[in-house]
C-alpha cells in the first residue's frame, strides 16, 4: 500500500483528521501528509482542507477491499476465480488483463481498481474512472474455440450485469444492443471486451464493465453523453464490495454458461429489457447512416434492423446506434459513456 493509501485509509471515514494525527498514525511528518492528500486529490477525490481541523473526504468511502470481496463471493464463484487483483490506481483494468493473457495464463482472473489513469470505452474513447465511488472490474476468460463463436458474448455479459443489478433492488435498468446499461435514457454501466488470440484457435477474452455507483459530477464534465449513477438510481447507499462480488458471481456463471450454450439462455432477458425494439433507429456504418426498425437480437448477438421490407443483420463493433430525432429522450446521444 502507497503512503497515500494509507492516509486515505485514514479518512475513508469522513470525518476530520487533522495533521498531526494522520502523521502520528502514520509516523511520518506533516509535511508528508500534506503531500500524499495533493496526491489523493489529483486522482480526482474530493477532500476538504479545513485550518484548525485538518482533512475531511467530501463523503465517507467504502475503500475496495480484495478479502471482502473473496469472503461474498458464492462457493462456485470462489472456485472459478483464480486471481484477484484489486489496484488503488491502474492505467486500465482491461489493459492489465491482457497483459496477463498475452503471459499465457489462465481463465478466472480478476482485476479491480479504485480508479484509472486511461480507462478505455468502446470505439477508443476514455472512460472517465474517478476514485471512491465508482467499479471498474475486468475478468480473464480463456476459450477452447475462436473469436469467431464469440457473437453474443458482450451481450450475455450486459444481461449478467443486469441480474447483479436486479439482486441489489434495481429493476428499471435497460439494455442497449451491444451491451450499454441505462436507466432513464442515461447511461449507468459499460462493457468493453477485448480479444487477446486468434479468430480462429483458443483465445482469450478480456470482459470490461465499468459501473457509476456514487460518481462524482464534477469529474464527468468531459462526457457528453447524460450518465446517471446506482446510488441516485437506488436512493441508498450501495456496499461497492458485496456489489464487486455480486457482480463476478454473475458473470463468471454467464461466462461458463454461454461457453455451454452461446446466447440462448440469455435472449428472452434481453428482449425483455431491450430499450430498442420496435422503436426506429439510426445505425451509422462506415459507409453512411441506416434507417429502420430495431427488431431485438438474432442467437449471435446481431441487431436486427427491419428496413425496405427485409431483415438485416448487423454485428457488434461494425455499427452504432441512435434512436432517430423523431423517438424520446431515452435515447442515447453518443456512445461516450
Ligand atoms: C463503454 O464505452 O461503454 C465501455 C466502457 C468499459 C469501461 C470498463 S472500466 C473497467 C474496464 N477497464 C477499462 O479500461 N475499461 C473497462
Amino acid at each position: 500500500m502507497s503512503f497515500a493509501q494509507t492516509v486515505l485509509a485514514l479518512l475513508a471515514d469522513g470525518e476530520f483528521h487533522s495533521g498531526p494525527a494522520l502523521g502520528q498514525a502514520t509516523g511520518r511528518t506533516r509535511t508528508a501528509v500534506w503531500k500524499a492528500i495533493q496526491v489523493l486529490q489529483k486522482t480526482g477525490l474530493e477532500i476538504y482542507c479545513v485550518r484548525g481541523r485538518g482533512y475531511r473526504l467530501a463523503q465517507p468511502v467504502e475503500l475496495l477491499n480484495r478479502e471482502r470481496i473473496l469472503a461474498t463471493l458464492d462457493a462456485g464463484t470462489q472456485q472459478a476465480v483464480q486471481q484477484l487483483d484489486v489496484y488503488h490506481e491502474i492505467d486500465s483494468t482491461n489493459a492489465r488483463l491482457l497483459e496477463v493473457a498475452r503471459q499465457g495464463r489462465g481463465s478466472g482472473h480478476i482485476c479491480i481498481a479504485e480508479c484509472q489513469r486511461v480507462g478505455r470505452g468502446r470505439r477508443g474513447r476514455q472512460w472517465v474512472s474517478p476514485p471512491g465511488g465508482n467499479l471498474y472490474l475486468s475478468l480473464l476468460w480463456r476459450f477452447h474455440a475462436g473469436a469467431t463463436a464469440l457473437g453474443g458474448l458482450s451481450l450475455a455479459m450486459a444481461v449478467a450485469v443486469m441480474r447483479a443489478l436486479r439482486e441489489i433492488g434495481l429493476n428499471s435498468a435497460q439494455l442497449k444492443w451491444p451491451n450499454d446499461i441505462l436507466v432513464d435514457g442515461q447511461k449507468l454501466a459499460g462493457i468493453l471486451l477485448e480479444l487477446a488470440g486468434e479468430a480462429t484457435g483458443p483465445c482469450a477474452v478480456v470482459v470490461g464493465v465499468g459501473l457509476n455507483i456514487r460518481t462524482p459530477a464534477a469529474e464527468m464534465l468531459a462526457v457528453e453523453q447524460p450518465w446517471t449513477d446506482l446510488e441516485s438510481a437506488l436512493g441508498k447507499t450501495v456496499l461497492r464490495n458485496e456489489l464487486a462480488a455480486s457482480l463476478l458471481n454473475h458473470l463468471l456463471c454467464a461466462i461458463a454458461d454461454f461457453e455451454r450454450q452461446g446466447l440462448a439462455p440469455f435472449m428472452a432477458e434481453w428482449a425483455q429489457r431491450d430499450i430498442l425494439a420496435d422503436n426506429e433507429i439510426t445505425l451509422d456504418l462506415p459507409t453512411g447512416p441506416l434507417q429502420g426498425v430495431a427488431r431485438g437480437v438474432d442467437e449471435n448477438g446481431a441487431l436486427l434492423l427491419a428496413r425496405n421490407g427485409e431483415l438485416q443483420r448487423h454485428h457488434s463493433g461494425e455499427v452504432s446506434v441512435r434512436l432517430s430525432a423523431k423517438m424520446d429522450r431515452s435515447v442515447v446521444r453518443g456512445d461516450e459513456q
